[in-house]
């Protein structure tokens, strides 16, 4: 990551460790990465563990990609630089909640892998769960719950993730989400086991 723009400033550490912030509030902080195409069901996945995770009385948060475009994003739009610039404040923001001891559910396309690396790079070793939601683009254009795969095709929106716009699958991902043919259900209950396997849920 670039170095910030001022200069004299000073990062100013909280008074108890991490390791004591964690133990105070009994869970462990991280961010699951979830990465794919339009319509692949990140979003639905990543809100089906939120759930899980909270009625497990864990604190557990989405981060959304359309959510966030209303408001912290809200001057981005899709060229390759806006969407790089998307991701950057996502990930510091994932970083920050992670911090915090929140169980971090991002979904966005993340279409280019040095921008989803860049947010990994952001968070301590072993606390970035990266899972690609891999269903394929045929799959997810059948299913086209926003009607935004019509209108690419039909030349009416320019820059589209997997039509005209590129998507860097990750090559090796933490986690692996095949779709199709699954309930969102059980591919939320694969988020979970994983996470209890790492320790994150105590
Ligand atoms: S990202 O590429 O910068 O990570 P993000 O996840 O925030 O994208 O937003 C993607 C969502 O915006 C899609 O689910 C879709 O609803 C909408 N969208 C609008 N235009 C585009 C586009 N050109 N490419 C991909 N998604 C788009």
């Amino acid at each position: 990551m670039s170095a910030p723009k001022s200069a004299n400033i000073t990062w100013h550490p909280a008074n108890l460790s991490h390791d004591e912030r964690e133990a105070l509030i009994a869970q462990r902080g991280c961010v699951v990465w979830f990465t794919g195409f339009s319509g692949s069901g990140k979003s639905t996945i990543a809100r089906k563990v939120e759930q899980l995770l909270l009625e497990r009385n864990k604190v557990a948060y989405v981060l959304d990609g359309d959510n966030l475009r209303m408001g912290l994003n809200r001057d981005l739009g899709f060229s390759p630089a806006d969407r790089t610039e998307n991701i950057r404040r996502v990930g510091a923001v994932a970083q920050l909640f992670a911090d915090a001891g929140v169980l971090t559910l991002t979904a966005f396309v993340s279409p280019y892998r040095a921008d989803r690396d860049g947010a990994r790079a952001m968070l301590p070793e072993g606390r970035f769960v990266e899972c690609h939601v891999a269903t394929p683009l045929e799959e997810c254009e059948k299913r086209d719950p926003k009607g935004l795969y019509k209108k690419a095709r039909a030349g009416e929106l320019a820059g589209f993730t997997g039509i005209d716009a590129p998507y860097e699958a990750p090559d090796a991902a933490e986690l692996v989400l095949d779709t199709v043919g699954k309930s969102p259900d059980v591919s939320a209950q694969e988020v979970v086991a994983h996470l209890e396997k790492a320790g994150f849920l105590g």
